[in-house]
């Protein structure tokens, strides 16, 4: 006899226990858990695999198209910037974003532009309701073809009749399978859904676009493995309020992670934006706390403001560290950088940093940037709108080298910047015309250009 080795399972939020409980300690959920029987142990006696029939296996060398994966345009050239040159076939891309960010309007936009059919499968909006939106974008609806149904085993039945290039999923916790016990939008019943529509796309050379829903966090909502089961996970990020989009991608299979699109949410929707540089200063202040840095993101350079406001701690309270779109933990480090190399000693002020226009970035580029927006704003010293600053900063204070120097000049030079303030530079090295070049070592030489 073979023991049966019983996990129980929340349907909820999957969490695991070894013992039944009433009430599930991690969502807290009541009866929600229940047995699920580990495949091993099921009416199987514990026998030597020799007995199963070997996988075929096929040496690598022998397989052909490896390099080129087939892949189609979205429409979107800043879309296809992002996944690698377009949408691989028979690939499964997650988009995920917060609540009302875009990702509906999004995906309509480029369902019209790919100039292919794709199957459009909708729990969340009726069929008025999404033709009202494509009449709103100014689209026509040609290729787009629509389902309310939630089923997903029917909504795979469409995309085997139709054979669109594209399937798009809106959203994944809105669909349902009877296969499987779970309310829907339940770990076990996003799981099953996600894994019929891989299989779907690995037998078809389809690509299937899911649209996720996130958590508060900003993770994928539902279980932690599927982000595992697709290729590519997108995320449509932006600020509230705020018109501009970025499109990222987290994990991707078939191309790079590290570009980013940019959109502007308008009436019309989302609107690529082809100068994102020139978009990002167009709102520049021009007091003191105001810097102009050159990112690298992905294949391009991007000019960014860095903003900074420095205040008087308010006596009993801690003095208050903050950032939008720059790591908090990196501020004290460059704060603490400031105060030891620099002499300049924030210790009873409030420092607050923030990226213009909603943009997020960890590029150590940013240091400097900073670090001198920082200064700029305490000592009521402007930085000169014609120069950008660039440079990694270390703790003893230097100022390190950054990759694609010389990409980065050529984009401030293209924007009319005069001026740069810029790690030593290699020796050879293409420089763009009319923009002069200020070299720094250490933070106390860039605070005294200052
Ligand atoms: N009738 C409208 N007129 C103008 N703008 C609109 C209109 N309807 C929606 N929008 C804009 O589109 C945004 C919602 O976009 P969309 O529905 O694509 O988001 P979503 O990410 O799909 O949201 P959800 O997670 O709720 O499905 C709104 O925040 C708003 O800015
Ligand atoms: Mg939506
Ligand atoms: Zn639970």
């Amino acid at each position: 006899m073979t023991k049966l080795n019983t996990v129980f399972i929340c349907t909820n939020c999957d969490a695991q226990y070894p013992k039944w409980v009433g009430r599930c300690s991690e969502c807290g959920k009541f009866g929600t858990v229940a047995s699920e029987p580990t495949m091993i142990s099921k009416n199987k006696p514990q026998t030597l695999t020799s007995a199963a029939i070997a996988a075929s296996t096929v040496s690598l060398a022998q397989v052909n198209g490896f390099k080129n994966v087939a892949r189609f345009s979205s429409g979107l050239p800043e879309v296809n910037r992002v996944v690698g040159g377009g949408f691989a076939e028979a690939s499964v891309i997650l988009l995920t974003g917060a609540p009302g960010v875009g990702k509906s309007t999004l995906v309509l936009a480029l369902a019209e532009k790919c100039g292919w059919p794709v199957l459009y499968a909708s729990g969340e909006e009726s069929a008025e309701q999404v033709q009202g939106r494509v009449a709103r974008l100014g689209l026509n609806g040609q290729n787009l073809h629509f389902t309310p149904s939630t089923d997903v085993h029917a909504v795979i039945q469409s995309a085997r009749n139709l054979q669109p290039k594209l399937l798009v999923i809106d959203s994944l916790q809105t669909m349902q399978t009877d296969d499987i016990q779970g309310g829907v939008g339940s770990p076990s019943q996003i799981r099953t859904v996600l894994a019929e529509l891989v299989n779907l796309a690995k037998t078809s050379a389809l690509a299937v676009l899911v649209i996720g829903h996130v958590t508060k966090e900003g993770i994928a909502a539902g279980p932690k493995t599927i982000e595992h089961l697709v290729d590519v996970v997108l995320s449509l990020e932006g600020v509230e309020h705020q018109p501009l989009r970025f499109l990222r991608a987290n994990k991707n299979r078939f191309g790079p992670t590290d570009e980013v699109g940019v959109f502007q949410m308008t009436e019309n929707g989302l609107i690529e934006v082809d100068n994102p540089s020139a978009l990002f200063l167009n709102e520049r202040h021009s007091g003191p706390g105001s810097g102009v840095t050159a990112l690298i993101e992905g294949s391009r350079s991007l000019l960014i403001e860095v903003q900074a406001l420095v205040t008087r701690t308010s006596s009993l309270n801690y003095p208050k560290r903050a950032t939008t779109g720059f790591d908090a933990n990196r501020l004290q480090v460059l704060l603490a950088v400031l105060n030891e190399r620099a002499r300049i000693n924030l210790g009873y002020k409030d420092v607050y940093i923030n990226l213009a226009g909603g943009f997020r970035s960890r590029e150590p580029a940013l240091d400097l940037a900073v670090c001198l927006a920082v200064a700029s704003a305490n000592f009521k010293k402007v930085i000169p709108s014609s120069a950008v600053v660039l440079g990694e900063i270390g703790l003893g204070g230097e100022i390190r080298p950054v990759v694609a120097i010389d990409k980065r000049l050529q984009e401030a030079a293209r924007l009319g910047f005069k001026q740069a303030v810029v790690p030593k530079l290699p020796d050879k090295i293409k420089l763009p015309q009319g923009i002069d070049i200020v070299e720094v070592r250490n933070i106390t030489e860039a605070v005294e250009w200052l």
